[in-house]
């Protein structure tokens, strides 16, 4: 059992990683004072854990799986489901899920009757090493990714990696992509661990330590800039042309993981770091995230411009010297514009 703990500027939360620990949520949600406790999980993880879940014997509220439930609508529809429910400001949501689910569940726990307390149970790879913590919840818009949120912290984050047994390849791909990125941006000894394993077999059987390492890059940067004022932007290494490349092409076809590879890679390309790149490059191979590198980035630049990080024309990018260190660059549009396309 790994344990974090994660102190912001009002409270401080922790973060359990252990495998099998869902078995004990039932005890760990029942030593908080609550009057009603709803879970909030998709169709894929309830078809999957049904028994388990059923078994803690809360009411459950099951959304449709994937980022187009991540919206306005299902926020609705889940707020009236609790409210029908009598949900008052002393009950506890707890979000069994990725992503999607926790992002939606935290966004609705920050809300509904002006904040309730909610626990995060992250179940894809991706919500393991990252979005689970940080406090960002949101849902999307018309008019782009995650545009209606605000911070609000879990009161606890309970990580159990048997979950990860049941996730399509895919997605286990995707939440690679992030823990390489915490690795490029924080920590070259985690780069050097990832690389010393064979595969993701092989990973696994050192999960708890690999969760905890990445949770705790993402835990010490959030720390110190809560609000994404600073500091925090460098989680957005390979995000800028990551987004423009999933904007670029149907979901289906490439992973939000794979497109931010793709992204860093070309970053450290534009920036002239080869030799960085050939790692990263030999990492994300071997990983099975990226395999045949030959994109045409001039084609995604529309996307760019698009994109609602950046203020009065200024792009904030986040480039990697040394893997392990990573620093911010402010330019013009039409400045990155000529450097992506030389
Ligand atoms: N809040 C943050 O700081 C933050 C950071 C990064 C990403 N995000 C958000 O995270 C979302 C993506 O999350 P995600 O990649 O976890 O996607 P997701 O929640 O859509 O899950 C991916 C798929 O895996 C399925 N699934 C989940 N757990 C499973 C399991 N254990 N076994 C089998 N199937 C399972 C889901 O049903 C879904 O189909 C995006 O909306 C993104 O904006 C948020």
């Amino acid at each position: 059992m790994r344990k974090l703990i994660l102190k912001n500027q009002k409270n401080e939360y922790q973060i359990i990683i252990e495998k099998g620990i869902f078995k004990n949520l039932n005890k760990i949600i029942k030593s908080y004072s609550y009057s009603k406790c709803v879970i909030i999980t998709d169709k894929n993880i309830y078809e999957i854990y049904k028994e388990d879940i059923d078994n803690l014997n809360f009411e459950v509220v099951v959304i449709e799986p994937g980022e187009k439930s991540k919206n306005i609508n299902t926020y609705e529809v889940v707020i009236n489901k609790l409210l029908n429910m009598n949900f008052n400001r002393e009950d506890i949501i707890v979000s069994i899920g990725g992503g999607v689910v926790g992002d939606l569940s935290g966004f609705i726990a920050s809300t509904i009757l002006r904040g309730v307390r909610y626990i995060q149970v992250p179940t894809t790879l991706l919500s393991q090493v990252d979005s689970s913590i940080g406090g960002k919840v949101a849902v999307n818009s018309l008019y782009g990714k995650n545009l209606i949120g605000s911070f609000y912290h879990p009161l606890e984050v309970i990580v159990d990696p048997e979950f990860l047994k049941t996730l399509p390849k895919r997605e286990v791909k995707s939440g690679m992509g992030e823990l390489i990125k915490h690795a490029m941006i924080k920590d070259k000894n985690l780069f050097n661990l990832l690389n010393e394993y064979k595969s993701f077999d092989e990973l696994y059987e050192n999960i708890e330590e690999i969760l905890f390492i990445s949770l705790n890059i993402k835990k010490e940067i959030v720390e110190i800039d809560e609000f994404d004022k600073g500091l925090r932007m460098i989680l957005n290494f390979g995000h800028t042309i990551g987004h423009a490349i999933e904007k670029s092409f149907d979901e289906d076809f490439i992973s939000h993981g794979e497109a931010v590879s793709f992204g860093m890679v070309h970053i450290l390309e534009i920036f002239g770091k080869k030799e960085i790149s050939e790692k990263l490059k030999a990492l994300l191979i071997k990983y099975d995230i990226i395999n045949n590198y030959d994109y045409n980035i001039k084609k995604i630049f529309k996307f760019i411009e698009n994109d609602k990080k950046i203020m009065k024309d200024i792009i904030n990018i986040v480039v990697v010297d040394k893997i392990g260190n990573a620093y911010i660059e402010k330019y013009t549009l039409n400045e990155f514009k000529d450097m992506i396309e030389v």
